[in-house]
């Protein structure tokens, strides 16, 4: 049998962490035959509720779930754990400034950045989940300097997967036949969902999107701001932020970058950019990556045309001023 793998999610007695801890107790993140051990963090007030979620766990008898951790510890909670996803963070308030929210984040993010380094195994794979999630991951790379950057990605791949969603019910397709869309740069509405590479499979064999649908004016305008509109909608309609589907795109990112993208399939992640297709070093960016043996490549040489150049300038941007703020948090 294998050994567990130790998975921490912070921010778990929250909403996402109620959607996602039962899909990784059943192999959604790490697969069918994957024993896994859940650490689950969160704070003080929420350490009731953290029981509870505990509790339930127990309950529900998942054959693959070898233990359960609970604590308002960030020590205890880090302790040894293989995989970290940080759902964790401070809302942004109603009559709340960007740089107050910005700053309660900042030293959320410096401070678990040191419990990981202190107390992960060292080879941890982090994905940052929680709000500005591009930002939250660049302090922890930044305060965590003994963890591989490599090892440090955000979530991008709801919007990816929201993409192939819209694509999909526009051509009435499986989403399963439809691939290789990109999402570049912030998890905000400047993030540019790019379908100029993607391709649909259908009875004729593999096409491409941009032909299939011929219909420019909505992929430039509708299409992308419904993609990057998608997460307000759903707070209007739920008066809930997206919780199951940014669960599920959470365990894809780590099932993929773990268990490797299929062969000629490429998926979004937020990395840290080494300055491939222009976007300046020392942003976490999200790019299009193909994944093997647990590490993740940007792919590379796609050809960009002038409109999707301006929008993943636009968004480069956006981080760099976030990053900037950030750091002004810091002083
Ligand atoms: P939520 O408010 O229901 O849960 C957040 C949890 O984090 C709460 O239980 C809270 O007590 C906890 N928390 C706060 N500070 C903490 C700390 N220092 N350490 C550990 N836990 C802490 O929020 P929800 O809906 O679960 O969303 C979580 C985050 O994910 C938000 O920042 C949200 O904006 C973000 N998000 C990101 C998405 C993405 O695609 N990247 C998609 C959807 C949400």
């Amino acid at each position: 049998a294998k050994n567990p793998v130790r998975v921490l999610v912070t921010g778990a007695a929250g909403q996402i962490g109620y959607a996602l801890v039962p899909m990784i107790a059943r192999g959604a993140m790490l697969g069918p035959d994957q024993p896994v051990i859940l650490h689950m963090l969160d704070i003080e007030p929420a350490a009731e509720a953290l029981n509870g979620v505990k509790m339930e766990l127990i309950d529900a008898a998942f054959p693959l779930l070898k233990g359960v951790v609970a604590t308002t510890d960030v020590a205890e909670a880090c302790k040894d754990v293989n995989i970290a996803v940080m759902v964790g963070g401070f809302p942004r308030k109603e009559g709340m400034e960007r740089k107050d929210v910005m700053s309660k984040n900042v030293s959320i993010y410096k401070a678990q950045a040191s419990a990981l380094e202190k107390h992960a195994a060292p080879d941890c794979k982090v994905l940052v989940v929680a709000n500005p999630a591009n930002t939250n991951a660049l302090i922890l790379k930044e305060f965590a300097p003994s963890i591989p950057e490599k090892n440090i990605t955000c979530l991008t791949r709801l919007d990816h997967n929201r993409a192939l969603g819209q694509i999909s019910e526009r051509l009435d397709a499986q989403v399963s036949d439809v691939k290789n869309v990109i999402i570049w740069g912030n998890h905000s509405s400047t993030q540019y969902p790019d379908v100029n590479h993607a391709t649909v499979t259908t009875s004729s064999g593999e096409n491409s999107v941009r032909e299939i649908i011929a219909d420019d004016n909505w992929l430039n305008s509708e299409f992308i701001t419904t993609v990057q509109q998608r997460g307000a909608a759903i707070i209007k309609a739920r008066k809930l932020s997206s919780a199951l589907s940014a669960a599920s795109s959470a365990c894809d990112h780590i099932r993929n970058w773990v268990h490797g993208t299929p062969k000629g399939t490429w998926v979004s992640m937020g990395v840290y950019s080494d300055g491939s297709y222009g976007i300046q070093e020392g942003l976490i960016y999200s790019f299009p990556v193909t994944c093997e043996k647990g590490e993740w490549s940007i792919v590379q040489g796609l050809k960009i045309d002038e409109f999707s150049r301006a929008k993943m300038d636009t968004t480069a941007k956006e981080l760099a001023e976030e990053k900037s703020l950030a750091y002004s948090c810091l002083n």
